[in-house]
């Protein structure tokens, strides 16, 4: 008779058996090995994949909701939204808030919750709401999938330059709600949609306003201080304190008011530019972008104090 091919294990000897189950046990260890070693390229291929397609998801939900404030490419517009595609904002922002927690934490819970603040102080409009625990549209996944897309500028903007020569520059403005780099800074700091404006430390440090600045003031306040606490200033070029370019350079407004509107003069003019931001719209400039209720955050006789100041060629701004 032909013995079976397993033969082998018919082992009469016990030190055999012995060896047959230690080699064994060896094989299973070192097969179990090899699996584990294999499992974690493959589980971070896996995250890799996973976080990929969730900026996917969080661009599109960037660009439906958050580009017409922020920018398409996150760079902020000026004086309606800060950047987010910025080196300011990843290396100096949280500590200029003093904020502990992560950046994560900080654009996760900005976006959800929104920011209300006060809409007059910088910005046209306030960061809205997104969170739907927070009575906005979007759900919890979707502000996760953005808050991603929003994380991953973060090694573009580094590349960003401070030197207002250069090509790839920081399109970061000043925020109005803390001390940042440009009270401080020893360099020359650029703001503006498209980076193209260079402003000096002193101008930005001029245009930015505590706000024990404005609440501190009693009576009618002057047209510097309208100007700078309402956030002229983040849309309109002025002397020292006006660095946005959304809206048209004021320097020559006393020139250029009385021409404006055929059968306006330049006080009529300006007033009604304030009163009724659309009534009129500046070639080159769009509507709807200028708050059309700042008139109602002043009274009349400020409201009248602004525009003489506004066309008075020799305005201080102290
Ligand atoms: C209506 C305009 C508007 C829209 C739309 C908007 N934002 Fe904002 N966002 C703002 C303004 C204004 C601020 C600054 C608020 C402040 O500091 O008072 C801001 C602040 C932020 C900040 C914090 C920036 C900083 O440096 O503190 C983040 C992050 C942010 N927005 C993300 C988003 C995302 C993501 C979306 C879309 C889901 C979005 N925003 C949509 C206006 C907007
Ligand atoms: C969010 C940006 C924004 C803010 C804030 C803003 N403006 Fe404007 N402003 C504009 C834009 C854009 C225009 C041009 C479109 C138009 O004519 O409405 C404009 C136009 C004007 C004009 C007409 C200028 C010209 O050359 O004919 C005046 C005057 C003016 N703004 C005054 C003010 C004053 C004063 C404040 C603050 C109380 C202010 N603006 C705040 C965006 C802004």
């Amino acid at each position: 008779m032909r013995k079976p091919w397993y033969s082998f294990l018919y082992v009469r000897s016990p030190i055999t058996k012995i060896l047959y189950g230690i080699l064994s046990v060896i094989i299973s260890i070192a097969a179990l090995g090899a699996q584990q070693y294999m499992e974690e390229p493959r589980m971070a291929a896996q995250t890799g994949n996973w976080e990929g397609r969730s900026i996917e998801k969080g661009a599109e939900i960037f660009a439906n909701n958050c580009a017409n404030c922020h920018g398409l490419d996150g760079k902020g517009l000026s004086g309606v939204a800060p950047a987010l595609n910025s080196k300011y904002f990843f290396t100096q922002r949280l500590s200029d808030l003093a904020y502990t927690g992560s950046m994560h934490d900080y654009v996760e819970l900005t976006v959800a919750a929104g920011r209300p603040s006060r809409a007059d102080r910088q910005w046209a409009q306030m960061m809205p709401t997104w969170g739907v625990r927070y009575g906005g549209p979007l759900r919890d996944d979707q502000v996760m999938h953005v808050t991603n897309f929003v994380l991953n500028w973060r090694e573009e903007s580094l590349t960003q330059s401070w030197d207002p020569t250069s090509e790839n520059l920081d399109p970061w403005q000043p925020f109005q709600d803390g001390p940042s780099r440009a009270t401080t800074g020893s360099i020359t700091y650029t703001v503006g949609m498209q980076g193209a404006l260079a402003v000096l430390p002193e101008q930005v440090a001029g245009a930015i306003v505590t706000p024990t600045e404005t609440t501190e003031v009693t009576g009618p306040r002057t047209g510097r201080t309208l100007f700078v606490s309402l956030g002229c200033g983040g849309c309109h070029l002025l002397g020292d304190i006006g660095v946005g370019v959304t809206g048209p350079d004021m320097n020559q407004l006393h020139e250029v008011a009385a021409t404006r509107v055929p059968g306006e003069d330049a006080v009529t003019y300006v007033r009604n530019s304030i009163v009724d931001p659309n009534a009129y719209i500046v070639e080159n400039y769009s509507a709807g972008l200028m708050p059309a209720d700042l008139a109602t955050k002043m009274s009349e006789d400020e409201l009248n104090t602004l525009v003489e100041w506004l066309l008075d060629p020799n305005r201080t701004y102290e």
